[in-house]
C-alpha cells in the first residue's frame, strides 16, 4: 500500500506530465496552423490571376506590334520579374512568419502586399503579349521562403539586410531591363519603371529599419541564385 507521500508525489508528477503535454499539444496545433497559414499564402501567390482591367502603369500607352523575335525576348524578361516578384512575396512571407517582433511582422507582411501589385502588374503584361508565368516558380517560391526564414532567425537587422540586398539586386536587373526594352514598348516599359522607383523605396526603408550591410560571400551567394533564376525563367 502506497504511503500519503508516495500517492501526492506520484499525482504531483502526474500532473506535470498532463502538463507538459498539454502544452506540446497546443504548440503542435499552433505549428500546424502556421504552416497551413504559409502554405495557403504560397498557394494563393502561385495561383493568383490579376484582373486585366486593374489600373497599372501604362495600361493607357498604345500597344504596339513587336516583332516575334522581339515579342518573346519581351515575354521572357517579363516572365523573370514575374518570378523576381514571386521570390520577393515568399521572402517576406518567410521572414514574416519567423519574425519574433509583432511589429517587425506587421511591416513585413504589409511590404509583401505592395509587391503584390507588381506581381499582378507582371502577369497582366505576360497574358497581353501571350506569354506564360514560369513553371520553376513554385521552387523558386520554396527556395526564397527558407531563405527568408532563416535570415529572420538571425534577427532584424540580418533580415532587413536581405530585404535591402535583394531590392538593390533586383532594381538592378530591373534597369537592364529598362534599357533593353525601351520605349518601343511603352506599356512594359512604364510597369518596370514603376516596380524599380517602388523597390528602390523598399531597399531604403529596409535600411532605415536597421538593415546592416550583408557579407560580401553571401551577397555573391545571392546573386549566382538570382543568375539561375533568371536563366530558368526567361526560357520556361
Ligand atoms: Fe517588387
Ligand atoms: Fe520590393
Amino acid at each position: 500500500m502506497s504511503q500519503p507521500n508516495e500517492t501526492a508525489f506520484l499525482e504531483f508528477i502526474l500532473y506535470r506530465i498532463g502538463a507538459k503535454m498539454a502544452r506540446m499539444r497546443k504548440q503542435l496545433q499552433h505549428g500546424i496552423d502556421a504552416i497551413l497559414v504559409e502554405l495557403d499564402r504560397g498557394l494563393k501567390t502561385l495561383s493568383h490571376r490579376s484582373d486585366a482591367n486593374a489600373k497599372r502603369p501604362g495600361s493607357t500607352e498604345a500597344d504596339v506590334n513587336l516583332s516575334d523575335e522581339r515579342k518573346q525576348h519581351t515575354i521572357g524578361l517579363m516572365r523573370i520579374n514575374h518570378t523576381g516578384e514571386v521570390c520577393a512575396q515568399a521572402l517576406y512571407n518567410g521572414q514574416a512568419m519567423m519574425a519574433k517582433d509583432e511589429k517587425t511582422r506587421a511591416h513585413l507582411l504589409e511590404a509583401a502586399s505592395e509587391e503584390q501589385d507588381h506581381l499582378n502588374w507582371c502577369q497582366v503584361r505576360l497574358d497581353e503579349l501571350g506569354g506564360k508565368t514560369s513553371i520553376s516558380n513554385p521552387l523558386w517560391y520554396a527556395h526564397s521562403f527558407v531563405l527568408g526564414a532563416v535570415a529572420a532567425k538571425f534577427g532584424d537587422p540580418v533580415s532587413y539586410g536581405f530585404v535591402v540586398e535583394t531590392e538593390r539586386q533586383v532594381e538592378s536587373h530591373l534597369q537592364e531591363h529598362i534599357e533593353d526594352i525601351g520605349e518601343s514598348d511603352k506599356r512594359s516599359l512604364r510597369i518596370l519603371q514603376q516596380m524599380q522607383a517602388d523597390e528602390i523605396r523598399h531597399g531604403e526603408n529596409a535600411k532605415q529599419a536597421g538593415g546592416i550591410e550583408l557579407p560580401q560571400t553571401v551577397k555573391n551567394i545571392m546573386t549566382a541564385m538570382s543568375k539561375i533564376m533568371k536563366f530558368v525563367s526567361y526560357r520556361v
